[in-house]
């Protein structure tokens, strides 16, 4: 069932465009206007949400800190993004007027559906986002939005996180044009370039051959940094989850603004950044990060959107992503750090669909 592939994880690396493609134009309708079949909230509902809370774990997790730039940027709610495990002790503030959105693959993880459930004793209005149809967070929600990512059998979440994404964009966008905060000519202008994503998503997974060159050289490194600023940090979050868990690599994401204000102190010769600059408004910022690390002898591989060539001058290896707008990016720029991942784990001889002390659905607190 691995239908020729290695692995399960490439297999659903490449499975992306299909899982884009299917959770986007589900709800497209011939007006191409997002419909969400299983999302009841009316303009009523939407004017009285003061407080989006968007709770998982792992990618998951990674998946709503995009979730929340979407809503906060498009909607106008504002959004608080929390691990499940913790959520549920925190004593949040919860009352009728709040959304919580619950994020997870299988819909059957324990911390998640706790918290959920805490949430809703709370009395709090409960959507999930989920891919297994009829699971548990799936029942318990009161609004569902399934991602078409099909089954997903490797330990490491790949198209699960992509379909998330795409589905945060799209909650986020019918919030926005239920309550008005938006202009039509900028939600068509969204939706047209939604669109074009599973052809882009193709386009870096067909031609991978510089990330597995770059996975050969980079395979026996022991540390790595992941470091972007807006959107790119949450997909540096991603990326470094995605390499410690198959590859057992080391690895940390952060905000390359706190570069100095702690982690560069662990930079030296060798030491492995991939630092990704995808955000226009923010590039000239990264490339000053880029040069910082590089002076302490980092090995940088830059992550850019093609046509923006000025980082070839600081960073070491440059992938670029097809261009997009900024609000986008995560979709496409998790892709290569996917990849690059794996290809790590395989020159490793990692058990890559199973890596050591992990399940697929963690069911235990
Ligand atoms: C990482 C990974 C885990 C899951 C997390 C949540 O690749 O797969 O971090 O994302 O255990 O699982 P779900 O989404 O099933 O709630």
């Amino acid at each position: 069932e691995k239908e020729g592939y290695e692995h399960f994880m490439i297999k659903e690396i490449n499975e992306q465009p299909k899982g884009v493609h299917d959770t986007l134009h589900r709800r497209l309708n011939k007006e191409e206007k997002i419909e969400l079949d299983g999302i009841k909230l009316t303009k009523e509902d939407l004017d009285r949400i003061n407080k989006v809370y968007i709770v998982a774990c792992g990618t998951a997790y990674h998946a709503g800190l995009v979730g929340k730039y979407a809503i906060e940027k498009f909607a106008k709610i504002p959004v608080d993004v929390a691990v499940a495990s913790e959520f549920r002790y925190s004593d949040p503030f919860i009352d009728e007027n709040t959304l919580f959105i619950a994020v997870s693959q299988s819909g059957e993880t324990l911390d998640t559906l706790a918290a959920l459930r805490e949430a809703k004793r709370k009395g709090a209005r409960i959507m999930s986002v989920v891919n297994v149809v009829g699971s548990s967070v799936a029942r318990e929600s009161d609004d569902v939005f399934y991602t078409w990512a099909g089954p997903e059998i490797a330990v490491a979440s790949t198209k699960a996180y992509t379909t998330q994404l795409v589905s945060m964009y799209l909650i986020a966008l019918n919030m926005a044009d239920t309550k008005g905060s938006i202009s039509q000519e900028r939600y068509t202008e969204i939706v047209n370039e939604l669109k074009t994503m599973p052809l882009k998503i193709e386009n870096i997974v067909k031609n991978d051959e510089d990330l597995q060159k770059l996975a050969d050289e980079q395979f026996n490194k022991e540390n790595a940094f992941y470091i972007g600023r807006g959107l790119d940090v949450c997909v540096a979050s991603e990326g470094s989850l995605k390499l410690k868990e198959i590859s057992y690599i080391h690895s940390e994401a952060i905000a390359a603004g706190e570069l100095k204000h702690g982690t560069i102190a662990l930079i030296e010769e060798g030491r492995l950044v991939i630092a990704l600059a995808t955000q226009d408004r923010l590039y000239d910022k990264m490339l000053s990060n880029i040069q910082e690390v590089r002076a302490r002898g980092a090995y940088v591989i830059g992550v850019a959107k093609e046509g923006n060539k000025e980082i070839e001058k600081t960073a070491d290896k440059v992938i670029y992503i097809p261009d997009t707008m900024d609000e986008l990016t995560p979709i496409l720029s998790v892709v290569p750090l996917q990849l690059l991942s794996y290809y790590i784990a395989v020159a490793r001889g990692c058990d890559v669909d199973k890596p050591k002390n992990l399940a697929k659905s963690v069911t235990v607190e």
